[in-house]
């Protein structure tokens, strides 16, 4: 199966080119094409200062001489004619939301694909964090990683949690369970992991800790679809996993996520959680909100699913031919994996060392120029936002590995129709800066 082409859907989150090739085919498209022609002028007008580091409305890019802008990623849709009966049954049936048939049917094939016990589907991770954490009854600290997209530490906050940050491992830039010990206080009640750009945490380690202090383990899987390792996915971690369905993950669904638990108990728990606390109609079981999937994103997450293993294998090609046009160049260090036995290649994350001729920045700086615009995922670290700078563990002399990749890493463009001549172009620029 070929991974489709979405050179004519609108780009709603500003990762894609903005303007497209090929003739519109219907007056639908057109439309679609003006609103993207919108969206790029949008984007040619704002600033860098697109603080949303994981979800990149814009990167202040402009079109260059290079050609059309080459952002990190950019969102993977299915053909529309495949997603359009889908969406005439909702609007036959009027079924919207609250559980509906696609949503259940999308909760069993996920099952089935990821080769996990249950899965609850809800509108975003952020909000699958919020509802997991308020599953697992926590309370007082919990340990997490400060090399994350904002919104790990944030569900924390608003769940009334203190975050306790930990150092990362420099081999995988995953927190590093040596440190975790010495971070457990009689206030810890869990520890909030990140499988970060996909590559596994020690997840042995982290739950035999965790096992030893009688600590919940809820990992941030948000990069993590798909991903396995000892022949299981790594979503069986742990008391419960979450996903994030994204437009800049590898399996979108415009907007979505899923909790992952092995125990069905929980997961009707979740599933109350997500609907507001609603146990039937007239009784309230506790202080829920409104985290459900909709069936629209439902309905496209069932069509993406046909699509997942060829624009992994796109992704897998790229990977492999970033590896090896970057091999040889001194100062790059590409991340290796961190034992998976099937990785997702969500991201390329590069990191730049002292022997590179040109500090990161400037190398960023020189990409945009040519018209490819990498991120710095996770630059500033989490524990360096204003919330959280004030927090004993936030001190930048606790966390010196974690600092030393936020100032040195940029993931690289790879999504599954980049084209091979420009990953080509990207290795040729970072050779010679
Ligand atoms: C590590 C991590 N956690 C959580 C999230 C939040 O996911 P969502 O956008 O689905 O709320 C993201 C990114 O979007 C992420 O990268």
């Amino acid at each position: 199966m070929q991974a489709a082409p979405h050179n004519s859907a609108p780009d709603p989150d500003g990762t894609s080119e903005p303007a497209s090739q090929g003739a519109p085919i219907d007056p639908a498209l057109a439309t679609l094409r003006r609103l993207e022609q919108e969206f790029a002028r949008i984007l040619d007008t704002s600033a860098e200062s697109s603080a949303a580091a994981d979800n990149p409305v814009s990167d202040g890019a402009s079109e260059t001489t290079a050609g059309e802008p080459i952002f990190v990623t950019r969102p993977f849709l299915p053909p529309f004619d495949e997603v359009e009966p889908l969406l005439r049954r909702i609007w036959q049936t009027r079924v919207l939301t609250n559980g509906g048939p696609y949503h259940r049917e999308l909760e069993g094939r996920l099952r089935d694909h990821l080769g996990v016990p249950q899965v609850a589907l809800c509108n975003n991770a952020t909000t699958a964090l919020i509802v997991g954490l308020r599953s697992l009854g926590l309370s007082g600290e919990v340990i997490t990683t400060p090399y994350s997209f904002v919104a790990t530490s944030h569900a924390l906050l608003w769940s009334g949690l203190t975050p306790v940050f930990v150092d990362v491992d420099p081999r995988t830039l995953n927190l590093d369970p040596a440190r975790i010990e010495d971070a457990i206080t009689p206030r810890t009640s869990a520890i909030l992991p990140v499988h970060c750009y996909g590559h596994p945490c020690d997840v042995e380690a982290i739950d035999a800790i965790a096992r030893r202090h009688r600590l919940k383990v809820i990992y941030d899987a948000a990069h993590a679809f798909g991903v396995r390792r000892k022949g299981r996915s790594v979503l069986n971690y742990g008391d419960l996993s979450v996903l994030s369905f994204h437009a800049t993950k590898v399996f979108n669904t415009f907007e979505g996520g899923a909790i992952i638990c092995a125990d069905p108990a929980r997961k009707d728990q979740i599933d109350k959680l997500k609907n507001f606390g609603h146990d039937g109609e007239t009784s309230v079981v506790d202080v829920g909100l409104n985290g459900k999937m909709s069936e629209m994103n439902a309905a496209l997450g069932l069509v993406q699913l046909n699509y997942v293993d060829a624009a992994h294998a796109r992704r897998q090609a790229i990977d492999a031919a970033y590896r090896e046009g970057l091999r040889q160049v001194r100062g790059v260090r590409c991340l290796e994996d961190s034992g998976e036995d099937t990785a997702n290649y969500a991201y390329f994350p590069i990191l730049l060392g002292p022997d590179y001729p040109i500090s990161r920045d400037a190398l960023n700086e020189a990409l945009k120029r040519d018209g490819i615009h990498p991120r710095r995922y996770f630059y500033p670290l989490i524990s360096e936002y204003p919330m959280y700078r004030t927090l004993p563990s936030a001190r930048r002399e606790h966390l010196p590995v974690a600092a030393a990749a936020a100032e040195s890493v940029l993931c690289l463009p790879i999504y599954p129709d980049l084209d091979e001549a420009i990953v080509a172009r990207i290795i040729r620029r970072i050779a010679n800066p």
